[in-house]
């Protein structure tokens, strides 16, 4: 196979080294994105007075039809032409002719690559912020549902406090919300054109990079032409934010699967999302849970082997840079997966109201037995003493606070009055917290109705 670069080359390329530097078998995920590109050059060669029209017209006409065949599959990607790049440029040159070789005037690979992953993963990082807002959605939804529904919060997974569940769910949705603008960040970083920076300084043609970035749709252009060839500061960003938000998914993935366990029995996976053992016939495993929290390992490791490839790499490019694609394919692939299934499971799984509500009372009432002799003017600290003791006065004995009478309550402070005995409620607990993002309900439908505004629910 002609190589674009052979030229200079006295000998044949041994197999390995083709076998070794290629990366068209991973980088072809950019082929589309390659030809968005080379349009818009060719546009931008032709606007300048480097290409005539019916040359322009010919390498379009071209690429469209390159591209007809990549998107029905019936393209074949070659190893010895090394990349995505060379493979539709030979193709290029072995459907149009000679006139085909006109495609690269004015650009390297270096330039090239940059553009093609920026406009990729400008591309992929809108149909993640929509699959988010899905996700979100499908939280609120469940806030809607469950705003009547009290269980424990939890502090070192100890019970700690009553809670309304919507005010869990919403929590979960301001965190996705927060992993968009993360997203968005890093679209902000890919939104800058680094055509036109050649392999490293600059074209010595009168191209015109505005023009580009317009056809292209970029908001900016790269300032300098080494800075835009050498850095791949915007795929971290990318990758970050993939691990960040992984993390979050795998912190939810958790509580739902603690939950659906025999232990808690506060919620029902759903059949179809869950699957079975080949040994054990009572089983019913969260794989999908499983799978998101395990998936966050390499999405880190994503982060990590690119922040350590660019590690001490001289300016400005090099081959190393080729080892930036998997990662990025993968940790993108991935999330977008795990926020899919999060958002299947959201919208499946059933709450046990029941049981949450058994397990929401009992010593998650203390703080509040603690606040009420506090709000007769007892000093925090002594108050948190006493309801401490009535505390070991109870597990001593067996018994939960719902159980308490006024008399014992007095033994332990005079302050208690008839009135403290409806602080032994769950509910009413809950929604003494109604500080701005309390748990109260009327906070809680507050925060919903906003929510709903700001997902355009309403
Ligand atoms: N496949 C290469 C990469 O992904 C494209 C750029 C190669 N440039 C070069 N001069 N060898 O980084």
């Amino acid at each position: 196979m002609e190589k674009p670069w052979e030229g200079r080359f006295r000998e044949k390329t041994e197999e390995f080294v083709e076998k070794f530097t290629q990366s068209v078998s991973f980088d072809k995920e950019l082929a589309l994105w390659d030809i968005k590109q080379s349009k818009a050059h060719v546009k931008t060669l032709f606007k300048v007075g480097v290409l005539k029209e019916e040359e322009a017209q010919k390498i379009i006409n071209g690429l469209d039809s390159i591209k007809e065949d990549i998107e029905k599959g019936n393209f074949d990607f070659k190893e010895s032409l090394e990349d995505v790049h060379m493979n539709i440029e030979a193709e290029l040159i072995n459907r149009i002719g000679d006139i085909g070789g006109k495609l690269h005037t004015a650009r390297s690979r270096n330039d090239q690559v940059a553009t093609d992953e920026k406009l990729y993963i400008k591309d992929k990082l809108l149909e993640i912020s929509k699959l988010l807002k899905e996700l979100r959605k499908s939280l609120v939804k469940q806030a809607e549902k469950s705003v009547e529904i009290v269980l424990p919060s939890y502090t070192h997974l100890q019970r700690a406090q009553p809670i309304r569940l919507a005010h869990y769910f919403l929590a979960y949705r301001e965190i996705f919300l927060q992993d968009e603008q993360r997203f968005l960040n890093a679209y902000r970083r890919a939104d800058c054109l680094p055509l036109g920076s050649g392999a490293v300084a600059g074209v010595d043609f009168p191209l015109d990079r505005f023009y580009t970035a317009e056809l292209l749709n970029f908001n900016r252009v790269c300032r300098n032409s080494i800075q835009a060839t050498a850095e791949r500061d915007f795929i971290l960003d990318v990758l970050y934010a993939c691990s960040v938000c992984g993390m979050h998914l795998s912190r939810l993935a958790e509580d739902l699967i603690l939950w659906s366990t025999e232990e808690f029995d506060f919620v029902e996976l759903p059949d179809r999302l869950c699957t079975g053992s080949s040994i054990m016939p009572q089983k019913k495993n969260p794989d999908v849970l499983e799978l998101i929290r395990g998936k966050t390992g390499r999405l880190y490791g994503n982060l990590i082997a690119l922040l350590t490839t660019l590690k001490g790499l001289p300016m400005a490019y090099n081959r190393d840079l080729q080892e930036d694609k998997e990662p990025l394919f993968y940790s993108l692939r991935t999330i977008k997966g795990c926020i899919e299934g999060m958002m299947l499971i959201v919208e499946g799984m059933e709450v046990k109201k029941e049981n949450m509500e058994k397990a929401s009372g009992g010593f998650t009432l203390m703080t509040d037995l603690a606040n009420y002799l506090v709000m007769k003017g007892m000093p925090f600290r002594q108050a948190h003493k006493v309801a401490g003791s009535i505390t070991s006065y109870l597990l001593e004995r067996g018994k939960r606070p719902e159980e308490l009478t006024l008399e014992e309550l007095k033994k332990f402070s005079s302050l208690y009055e008839e009135d403290a005995l409806n602080l032994l409620n769950a509910k009413d607990v809950a929604d003494r917290r109604k500080t701005f993002g309390g748990t109260a309900r009327e906070e809680v439908l507050r925060r919903i109705e906003v929510a709903k505004r700001e997902e355009g629910m309403l």
